[in-house]
């Protein structure tokens, strides 16, 4: 079989889903006060390859820390699971999965989903180059929507890597993660990374790096709505700015107009305002304690089997399987 006989990419969402969804969320998110935006339209190429760089970042610790954590523990999710299919959501560059997809062994079927196309073709193609065993089916989709996955060998782990639990609002979190324990069956697990609760400054370095990726990151969302909407922002008019919520325990991201201005976005036939220090919230980041993880699977009808973290307890992966049903 060839690499590209390997691989098939299924665009899930609905021609003009994505439009429609970014119309929606841009009206209601810049109508209300404070502003906000979720943070998935980050990610169009440029983003996705910001986010890469950020990953490589001395500040941004998380990375580095979920790769020591798989590399140590690849071997004994492959054993406790004895899975013949990845499912991965918000794949990204599939760099880290490449620890488990080598411990997992052949034949296997990997399913990567994510919003950004590009990420997802990239990705796709260079993990086949170098895994002659695995077949890709990558799936153009929202996680947070009806997952329609393709037929796979069972059993399989759903992996939810990076953190990215985090970006969800906690309903929403709620939300996923019930509809995640439905796509599990008796002898499927979920494989979660979370990034973990720790002293303000680290979390807070790690937002608002000297290199200003991170800022080019966030300010990335307005370059997306110039080109979707028509909108005629100057992301130099917005500062970067990463806060600690410390009852939250969520990093924000946020934008914060220099001055007065006004922006147009034609595409949603709509103008908005911003007061000089006007912050638009572009992203939260929820950082995570064992107890929270466990009573939040709990919730969602699953059970943490087992617990990880890196040797600096900066960040945890959990393996969480079905919890049996209450007679
Ligand atoms: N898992 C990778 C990438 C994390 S970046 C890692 O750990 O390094 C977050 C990824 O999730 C991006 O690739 C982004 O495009 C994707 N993403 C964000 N929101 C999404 C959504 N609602 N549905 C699908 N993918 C999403
Ligand atoms: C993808 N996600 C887990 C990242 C995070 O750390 O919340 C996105 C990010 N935002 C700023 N830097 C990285």
């Amino acid at each position: 079989m060839t690499a590209t006989s390997r691989f098939t990419l299924t665009r899930a969402l609905p021609a003009n889903a994505t439009a429609s969804a970014l119309a929606s969320d841009v009206t209601q998110g810049l109508t209300r006060f404070p502003k906000t935006l979720p943070p998935k339209w980050f990610y169009d190429a440029r983003g996705s390859e910001l986010f890469e760089q950020i990953t490589a970042l001395p500040v941004y610790y998380p990375t580095r820390g979920e790769s020591w954590i798989l590399q140590d523990s690849a071997p004994e999710i492959a054993r406790l699971t004895g899975a013949r299919t990845l499912v991965e959501l918000g794949s990204g560059s599939s760099y880290k999965t490449r620890l488990l997809l080598d411990a997992l062994g052949t034949p296997l079927t990997y399913v990567p989903v994510d919003v950004s196309e590009s990420a997802l073709a990239e990705a796709g193609h260079a993990l086949l180059a170098d895994h002659p065993g695995v077949t890709v089916h990558a799936l153009v989709a929202d996680f947070q929507h009806e997952l329609p996955l393709p037929p796979c060998p069972e059993p399989k782990i759903i992996a939810f890597l990076g953190g990215t639990i985090g970006n969800l609002l906690p309903a929403e979190r709620a939300r996923f993660l019930a509809s995640l324990r439905a796509l599990l069956g008796p002898d499927d697990a979920l494989l979660l990374g979370t990034d973990l609760v720790k002293d303000p400054a680290t979390l807070v370095a790690a937002y608002d790096d000297p290199e200003g990726v991170t800022a080019a990151f966030n300010k990335n969302v307005l370059h997306v709505l110039n080109r979707e909407l028509g909108a005629d922002f100057d992301p130099d008019d917005f500062a970067h700015v990463a806060a600690w919520d410390s009852e939250r325990e969520w990093i924000e991201m946020r934008l914060r107009a220099r001055r007065a201005l006004g922006a147009k976005l034609p595409g949603v036939d709509l103008s908005v305002d911003f007061q000089a220090g006007e912050e638009l919230r572009t992203e939260v980041s929820a950082k995570f304690r064992r107890h929270g993880v466990r009573t939040e699977l709990a919730a969602a009808g699953l059970r943490l089997h087992r617990w990880w973290t890196d040797p600096e307890h900066r960040f945890a992966v959990t393996l969480a399987v079905p919890a049996p049903v209450a007679p």
